[in-house]
């Protein structure tokens, strides 16, 4: 007689929502409004709203030609991971002495759970992670995946950077914890740490044994110039002399979004250890993914291995952080002229890809249904979803919302 089980494997299992930007991209697609705007994923485009493949990487393209389909080595395509962890850590003693460990990785993602994995594997004695709230809302589900006990500290607050609190969180952490910091253009809220902040956070830090692990997705494409956004980074393992992990995507800077490509470097103070993080780092590789895949970190390394294309690269990122500027001063003085209720100087004061409107869920809501604008519940808004040409439907609308809500407390 056939056995049957009495019920299903899976009936303790509950359902997991989506993931609420993929979810909000899916909505914008389905959408068929001629008028629809999708504020929602952080994904740069151009002046007319289309995806923009980089001069830089076509021009990769063109030197790669036709490269097989070979595996990788384990850690990666090493002129990639060479040429990566010098383009953030040129000149500093770390790369001269031979410190960096390194592991090409499944962008930022993937370089964030490889570090996390390979913190366990180390033995380090790291129980919990500390992450800023708000925060990147994979940061949470990484590191809660690897076994790691998660901790929220402060970061916003009257739209702005609440350093205080921030502060005074870290000062109460010690050497089982590691710290995520957004090494530049804080995804969601676009407020960063002054130099100055940067240096008092790093001191806590290195008083406090804490670990710093960076999540570095947005190098170059803040402020144009990768050493400027990989300031705090240079802090802390250069001045400082700190260990730390640092997570490097190349999907916004170089537009290389699904070729998933990144890398986890780990600083250290001998070539020894770093002989060893690279051996535990390989094996969390291979244990998760084997290797990595080739074509993107292939284009990454030509673009930063070839002069003539990595000057090309350099203009690109100019060209992709001055049209996210201008659009974050085209939105906020289109919000002044309209006198829209509230103080909407924030716009541009934050930077980086998004934007913390500070608008409510339920204009949120209203913002979809009446003018198929996309952004999530917190009013996070992607910048480079704007155009010359929505810009001022935006604005438009968020002033109608905005009004709107007001009328409906009245009332
Ligand atoms: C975002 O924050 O919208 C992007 O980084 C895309 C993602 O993976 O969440």
């Amino acid at each position: 007689m056939e056995a049957h089980q009495a019920e299903s494997a899976f009936a303790a299992a509950s359902y997991i929502p989506p993931d609420r930007i993929f979810e909000l991209t899916k909505l914008y697609n389905e959408d068929q409004c001629p008028d629809k705007v999708n504020l929602g994923q952080g994904t740069y485009r151009d002046e007319n709203g289309n995806p923009w493949v980089l001069p830089a990487v076509c021009a990769a393209k063109d030197a790669l030609g036709s490269t097989g389909h070979e595996y990788l080595p384990i850690r990666g395509l090493q002129t990639f991971c060479d040429s990566a962890a010098k383009l953030v850590l040129h000149d500093t003693k770390a790369l001269e002495e031979n410190r960096v460990a390194t592991c090409q990785a499944l962008s930022g993602t993937g370089a964030l759970l490889l570090a996390g994995l390979t913190i366990k594997k180390a033995q380090t004695g790291i129980d919990t992670i500390y992450i800023p709230t708000p925060t990147w809302t994979n940061h949470e589900t990484i590191f809660q995946s690897v076994g790691f006990r998660v901790k929220e500290i402060p970061y916003y607050r009257d739209r702005a950077f609440n350093f205080g609190a921030y502060l005074s969180a870290l000062q109460a952490a010690n050497s089982h914890s590691a710290v995520i910091l957004h090494a530049c253009a804080h995804n969601p809220t676009g407020c960063d740490p002054s130099q100055d902040q940067w240096r008092q956070i790093a001191a806590v830090i290195k008083q406090n044994g804490i670990f710093p692990i960076f999540d570095a997705a947005y190098l170059g494409f803040n402020s144009g110039s990768v050493d400027e956004d990989a300031w705090a980074i240079r802090h802390l393992i250069e001045d400082l002399a700190l260990e730390a992990a640092i997570c490097v995507s190349f999907a916004k800077n170089m537009g290389l979004y699904g070729e998933r490509v990144g890398l986890t470097a780990f600083v250290t103070k001998t070539p020894d250890v770093s002989r060893t993080i690279s051996s535990i780092l390989e094996r969390g590789q291979r244990s998760t993914v084997s290797n990595p895949p080739a074509y993107g970190a292939r284009i990454a390394a030509t673009v930063l291995g070839d002069s003539r294309i990595k000057t090309q690269w350099s203009q690109d990122l100019l060209t992709m952080s001055s049209r996210i500027k201008n659009m974050r001063r085209r939105l906020h003085d289109d919000l002044v002229r309209l006198e829209t209720p509230g103080d909407w100087s924030h716009i541009i004061q934050q930077s980086g890809m998004f934007a913390y409107t500070g608008v409510s869920s339920q204009c949120v809501n209203w913002l979809r249904e009446k003018y198929h604008i996309y952004m999530p519940s917190t009013s996070r808004i992607s910048i480079a979803g704007l155009t010359e040409r929505t810009v001022t439907y935006v604005a438009n609308a968020i002033n109608d919302v905005v009004r709107m809500e007001i009328k409906h407390k009245s009332t």
